[in-house]
């Protein structure tokens, strides 16, 4: 059956998922600084100086399209993901296709078989993706491809009139997260990020308490995304050039931050009442990678090029203080053996909450964390609407009940 794609957004009433960063000072090296840049905070601290908002996208609200023609560009593992979903939704039709590699968008166009969908499809070259942004019955463009192209990707797109959904991280420096916002702007079209942690079950619980009072002020937001990629980054036949293990190799900070960052940001209001001001980020040094790429380097020549890197420290742990005062520790490793980890941890002057894998923890305030029927009873009696209307597509989908 098709899902209601209005219905969902009204019943749901949050508009989007974690906005761009609006004022940052980078102190130290922190998302995905390039090693061989030193200039870099200079230079991030001049654009910001310059930017003037010609336009406040907060709370924009485009005009209605009844159908949303939409284009997917890189069909990789998440852009497949993202096509089985998107063409159940009722009202939208999948238009146009792209891949680097010809051989992923057939596999994808596979997917619409005995469908209405009917893609345009790209591939081929370096900048097919240009040709889809400049298709004219499109409206929306996903862009999957490695997150180090997400931003020209969306810019372009938002040039040629069309709104944009760009996958986690929406942006590889602070210098074109600012160019998107620029854009957005002045174009006036959404540049929606698709964090989807933002939209996990504690997570919207606990925003849907922070917007209902439960923790009073927030003064402090604990997040993570620690979760072992070690196999997955050193195998040569999953991600596309092994470009995941390239990024480890050139870049020093937190690469991955937004899926701790992003439901701690809502919660906090960040860029709708609070915003970042400063961060500090340290990390340890690397302990992993370069050794694995040296051994397996041993055995295939393939690797003697990863051999040669020096790759980001293993744990990269950030903070930062918020304009209004409050506080948030970020961390991110994804080479440990220890199990999949992803801390959530709000703590306010009337309550707290914490998730660090696999359970979630509520406290009203009394120094102890409350037993697990009174977790249920809270829980129950504030669910967010997405959890209570998604739990079951989530779940069909693949991704699982609880997302990643
Ligand atoms: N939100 C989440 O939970 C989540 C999960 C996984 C990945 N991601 C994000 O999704 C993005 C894609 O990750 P993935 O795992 O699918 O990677 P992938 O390597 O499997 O897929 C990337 C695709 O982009 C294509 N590509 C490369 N250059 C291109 C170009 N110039 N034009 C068109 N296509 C091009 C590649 O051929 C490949 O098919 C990344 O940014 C990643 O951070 C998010």
């Amino acid at each position: 059956m098709k899902k209601s794609r209005r219905n969902f957004i009204k019943q749901s009433g949050l508009a989007a998922g974690f906005t761009l960063a609006g004022g940052v000072a980078v102190k130290n090296y922190a998302f995905g600084n390039n090693i061989n840049d030193p200039e870099y905070s200079q230079r991030i601290s001049d654009i910001q100086k310059k930017h003037t908002q010609s336009f406040n996208m907060s709370g924009f609200v485009a005009p209605i399209i009844p159908i949303v023609r939409v284009g997917l560009i890189g069909l990789g593992q998440r852009g497949p993901a993202h096509l089985k979903v998107i063409s159940t939704i009722e009202d939208v039709k999948i238009r146009a296709l792209c891949d680097l590699r010809p051989e992923k968008v057939v596999e994808a166009n596979k997917l619409l078989k005995n469908s209405d969908h009917n893609p345009e499809l790209y591939s081929g070259g370096e900048d097919e993706w240009k040709k889809l942004c400049e298709q004219k019955d499109l409206d929306l463009i996903i862009v999957t491809t490695p997150w180090y192209m997400h931003a020209k990707i969306a810019i372009y797109a938002m040039q040629q009139g069309k709104h944009v959904a760009i996958e986690a991280p929406a942006a590889a420096t602070v210098e074109e997260a600012w160019q998107l916002v620029k854009t957005a702007e002045q174009t006036r079209k959404h540049c929606m990020m698709l964090e989807n942690t933002s939209y996990m079950d504690f997570q919207l619980l606990t925003l849907n308490m922070a917007r209902h009072g439960f923790f009073g002020e927030v003064v402090h937001g604990d997040c993570a995304y620690n979760t072992s990629k070690m196999n997955n980054n050193f195998n040569k036949n999953l991600y596309w050039n092994m470009w995941w293990l390239r990024q480890y190799g050139s870049r020093e900070g937190n690469i991955y931050p937004t899926h701790g960052l992003g439901p701690v940001a809502q919660i906090m209001n960040i860029n709708r009442g609070d915003r970042f001001d400063f961060l500090v980020s340290v990390e340890s040094k690397d302990f992993m990678m370069k050794a694995k790429a040296e051994e397996l380097a041993k055995k295939d020549s393939s690797f003697k090029e990863f051999a040669k890197m020096n790759y980001r420290g293993n744990m990269n742990v950030t903070i930062i203080k918020t304009v209004k005062g409050s506080t948030i520790m970020l961390q991110h490793d994804a080479t440990p053996p220890s199990p999949h980890s992803m801390i959530h941890g709000v703590y306010g002057t009337k309550g707290a909450a914490l998730m660090d894998s696999p359970e979630p923890r509520i406290s009203t305030g009394n120094h102890k964390w409350t037993s697990k029927n009174e977790f249920e009873k809270i829980a129950d009696k504030y669910t967010h609407e997405i959890t209570k209307k998604f739990r079951t597509t989530a779940k069909e989908s693949g991704h699982g009940e609880k997302i990643i």
